[in-house]
């Protein structure tokens, strides 16, 4: 696996970024609650800026109010706080009141090939209701670009709340998945499906060090996955397991030692004798593994169904299963949103499959620097011109479109038969397909 760079490392809360934006202003509360729809006076100002430490426990509880959550409690607060990077969250007031907020944090990216990229994992965007649909989203977007395109991370990811939102800012979904609900049968597979490993149950004193070990030796291995931090290991599974809710985490080993794991708490069920898993987190090195852990949470007694959101698209459960029908996929989902930050740095970091040469003419209004012709042709991917220059593309998409082929999960020929690309030159689109096809569906399976 290759590692990439990051070319440079903030210090700690050093960059304070300040942007003007003049917009509406906020109607007063009679006005909001349906009174006189009068015209605004005069223009308000919103500062746009990088938060101090101590001003994020503001920022963390104004975004829990946008998606309709409390505020945080006092004692959980300091192992939340470390989920902050300093320097990183972005606050916007009116007047000395903070009105919206988004932020990132460093992790990194597999991309097809195996190279690891530095990312900027982008969460927690939440504009008060009160200030909504004046601007204020796009003017954190794009002084957080600048931030993510400074500190040298060439892509930034997220789970958006509402698909609608991030196309605007060059964020095209990346990778995808599907809930399913497996239902128990006897027998439950198939005969000739894999046996798998052995697979031991961790104590709960374990979970946490052993799944951390696990994921950090495989998960990193396919495309679409990324770095977890402590701080997420606790709010995602740690923080259950310290609620004393019931869990069942368990590791597999391979002929090579350790290599997947599953945990999986109790879902709401209406049968003792059948009773709901709920699985929070699965990931396995191959089909073995994956085969190994699903026998496992699948043969537990008293247990009728298992539930699980956003799995890879290829996981092959059906293929698995004495019964396919015993598998029911509940949901399709969006899982990563991608943008390519520092295309030329993206593009040149994934490896292609074999093909003719392509050229493909790349817009990017709000980073223009990524804009250009480029060229991939065999390991390589170049630009080769500007937009409009002489080097005529065969190909031509925005940058939220490459970002849905740059993993892998969309290919060339179905977004050009959408419309997501333009082919001037149609005998391209297959040589395109080839270059960036990938044998496995990319997927992350870290929800952030
Ligand atoms: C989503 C949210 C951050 C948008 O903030 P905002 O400040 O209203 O966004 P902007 O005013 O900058 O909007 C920019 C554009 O996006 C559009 N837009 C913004 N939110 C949208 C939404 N939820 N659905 C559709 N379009 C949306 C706006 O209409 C605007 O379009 P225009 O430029 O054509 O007029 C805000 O509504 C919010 O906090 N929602 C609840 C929390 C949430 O979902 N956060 C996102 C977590 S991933």
């Amino acid at each position: 696996m290759r590692a990439i760079q990051r070319r440079r490392q903030e210090p700690p809360g050093s960059r304070l970024s300040s942007t003007k934006i003049h917009g509406t202003p906020p109607r007063p509360e009679s006005e909001v609650d349906g009174g006189a729809d009068r015209a605004p006076s005069h223009p308000v100002t919103h500062d746009v800026r990088f938060l101090e430490t101590d001003q994020v426990r503001s920022a963390h509880n104004l975004f829990a109010a946008t998606i309709h959550r409390g505020p945080m409690e006092d004692e959980r607060w300091p192992r939340v706080a470390r989920s902050y990077s300093p320097g990183r969250t972005i606050g916007v007031h009116h007047g000395s009141t903070l009105v919206a907020t988004a932020m990132s944090f460093p992790s990194e990216l597999v991309v097809p090939g195996g190279a690891v990229l530095p990312m900027a994992a982008v969460t927690r965007v939440g504009v008060r209701p009160d200030h909504t649909r004046r601007g204020l989203l796009s003017a954190m977007m794009r002084a957080q670009l600048d931030d993510v395109a400074a500190r040298g991370e060439p892509v930034a990811t997220l789970r958006a709340s509402e698909a609608r939102i991030y196309g605007r800012f060059g964020y095209g979904v990346a990778t995808r998945g599907r809930d399913v609900t497996v239902r128990v049968t006897r027998p439950a597979w198939r005969p000739g499906a894999p046996q798998g490993g052995s697979v031991r149950l961790l104590d709960r004193d374990e979970i946490l060090p052993a799944l951390q070990k696990v994921h950090e030796a495989v998960a990193l291995t396919r495309t679409g996955s990324m770095t977890r931090r402590d701080s997420w290991w606790w709010s995602s599974i740690g923080r259950r397991v310290e609620d004393r809710e019931p869990v069942i985490a368990a590791v597999h080993t391979g002929d090579h030692g350790d290599d997947g794991f599953a945990v999986a708490f109790r879902g709401e069920s209406h049968s003792f004798a059948e009773q709901t898993l709920e699985l929070a987190d699965l990931h396995a090195a191959d089909v073995q593994a994956t085969a190994g852990l699903w026998r496992f949470l699948l043969g537990v007694d008293l247990v009728g169904s298992v539930q699980a959101d956003l799995r890879p698209l290829d996981e092959p459960l059906e293929l698995l299963l004495a019964s396919p029908r015993a598998c029911v996929v509940t949901g399709h989902h969006d899982e990563t949103w991608l943008r390519l930050v520092d295309v030329p740095a993206a593009l040149a970091a994934r490896s292609y499959g074999v093909a003719d040469p392509v050229l493909i003419a790349v817009h990017d209004p709000l980073l223009e620097k990524n804009a250009g012709v480029y060229r991939i042709a065999g390991a390589t991917a170049e630009r080769v011109g500007p937009l409009g220059g002489p080097v005529t593309p065969q190909l031509e998409c925005d940058v939220a479109a490459l970002a849905m082929a740059y993993l892998g999960d969309r290919t060339p020929s179905e977004l050009v038969a959408t419309g997501w690309w333009q082919a001037p030159d149609q005998a391209a689109v297959p040589h395109a397909d080839a270059a960036f096809g990938t044998t496995a569906s990319p997927w992350c399976g870290t929800y952030f």
